[in-house]
């Protein structure tokens, strides 16, 4: 019989709680949930009631007293992650791992050295690798439909109002306290450069900035907040039109991504919204906040086999999502997620489009991506699949990320990944 693993989750907000809590009460026959720690009493409360689990804690120092489940699943905030994982490692957890990891080359030097030692097993959230989509245009070119890999070029449409949402008011406004934006966002993006190049990144140069986000910017008339500001009903960027206008036009739901993060009311609804945007962070004028985070970022890698990739990050999108191409000696693949396809282009030949939603399980999170990873998870704690990204492998493209953020704050100078030297 397969057993069934139970889960402790340390930071029960939207990823630890909301996506992943809820996918293991889906699958109730491998995972069992038996504790939770998150610093918000009522996130716990919420979530201990509609998870059946009354084991909580408040303060991470009493949950780390001893191991309380096979899995740790570790969805904090960023800084957090390489402290807690030690932790999680030297109590004997596996560990599910939310990215990024840390914005620190040694911090993930530790974090690698401390697996060794202790020999526990880790799995980074980089969800996209198990998305059918992505899985898809790995098998394009594992079997040569493009013949030998040139070149790729990806950009990461932020969209405005994400940008507004996670970038300027949000968790991630202000380069002090998180990573920076490019490994923030484009971990992922990273993550599936190297995979398809199929080798270690070599260099970056990258440059970008904070084009708009700030007080010089700001309209005329614009207020501090978007409740008493005339522009509340036309700004593109009004807490009101993108919260409980939002809210409403996604159909009202229950406890969905981002109106979550305004409010821990479940079912949402528009009173706690508008009661949220009143007072709250996610309310403020994104002229006048306190972020001063990239809205936009340029990054060019070389990798040790000679493929190159271009990486474009904005804020200026209307909508969210990846367009990658990828360049081969003998055709083309195009992927783009808002026109949900991926097209095939060998020369000479006819093109192919695969429609992203006939792929299995794209319904679900991340294009299936999450639904994927569990499964994955599930496969490398009893021992059965081979994991599909090492901790190894998903320190690389903290580091291609990290290089970049190196480059961009000196100018675009170009860093070498491993070496650590300019060029
Ligand atoms: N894999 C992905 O695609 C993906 C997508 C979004 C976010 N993330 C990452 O997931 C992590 C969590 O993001 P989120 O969107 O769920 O944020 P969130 O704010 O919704 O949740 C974080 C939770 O951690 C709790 N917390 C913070 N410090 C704590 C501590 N010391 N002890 C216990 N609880 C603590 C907070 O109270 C909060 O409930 C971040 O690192 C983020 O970068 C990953």
């Amino acid at each position: 019989m397969n057993p069934t693993y139970t889960v402790a989750i340390l930071g029960c907000g939207n990823r630890g709680a909301e996506t992943y809590g809820t996918l293991f009460t889906q699958q109730a026959e491998r995972f069992r949930i038996t504790a939770l720690c998150d610093t918000s009493p009522y996130r716990l409360e919420v979530y201990g009631r509609r998870f059946g689990v009354s084991e909580t804690f408040t303060d991470e120092a009493r949950f780390f007293e001893k191991k309380r489940a096979d899995l740790l699943v570790i969805a904090t905030m960023d800084r957090d992650h390489v402290r807690q994982c030690v932790r999680a490692f030297r109590l004997g957890y596996d560990v599910l791992l939310e990215k990024p990891v840390s914005a620190d080359r040694e911090e993930l030097e530790e974090l690698l050295r401390v697996q060794r030692e202790t020999g526990r097993k880790a799995l980074v959230c980089h969800v996209l690798r198990y998305a059918p989509a992505y899985l898809t245009i790995g098998q394009y070119l594992k079997r040569g439909a493009i013949g030998r890999l040139v070149a790729i070029q990806t950009i990461e449409q932020v969209a405005y109002w994400h940008q507004a949402h996670s970038f300027v008011r949000g968790n991630w406004h202000s380069s002090e306290e998180t990573a920076p934006m490019i490994l923030a966002k484009c971990c992922h993006d990273l993550d599936l450069l190297q995979y398809f190049a199929g080798a270690r990144c070599e260099s970056v140069s990258s440059v970008g900035d904070l084009a708009y986000f700030k007080a010089e910017c700001a309209p005329e008339a614009a207020q501090k907040r978007c409740v008493v500001c005339p522009l509340v009903e036309t700004c593109a960027y009004s807490a009101k039109r993108i919260y409980v206008d939002g809210w409403k036009a996604a159909g009202r739901p229950a406890s969905d991504w981002p109106y979550v993060q305004l409010t821990s009311r479940y079912p949402i609804t528009e009173e706690a919204l508008e009661q949220a945007i009143e007072t709250g962070e996610y309310g403020r004028c994104v002229y006048f906040c306190d972020n001063d985070v990239v809205d936009h970022q340029i990054a060019d890698f070389t990798f040790e086999n000679g493929v190159k990739a271009s990486l474009t990050m904005t804020a200026f999108t209307a909508d969210c999502g990846r367009v990658m191409r990828l360049f081969g000696t003998l055709g083309e693949i195009v992927l783009d997620e808002p026109r949900g396809e991926i097209v095939l282009k060998p020369f000479g030949g006819a093109a192919e489009t695969v429609r992203i939603a006939s792929l299995e399980n794209t319904d679900k999170g991340h294009g299936g991506g999450e639904y994927g990873l569990l499964d994955t998870l599930y496969g490398m704690l009893c021992g059965e699949t081979e994991q599909v990204t090492s901790l190894e492998n998903s320190v690389e493209s903290h580091l291609m990320a990290i290089c970049a953020e190196e480059s961009r704050r000196r100018n675009g100078a170009r860093i070498a990944i491993h070496a650590k030297t300019e060029r």
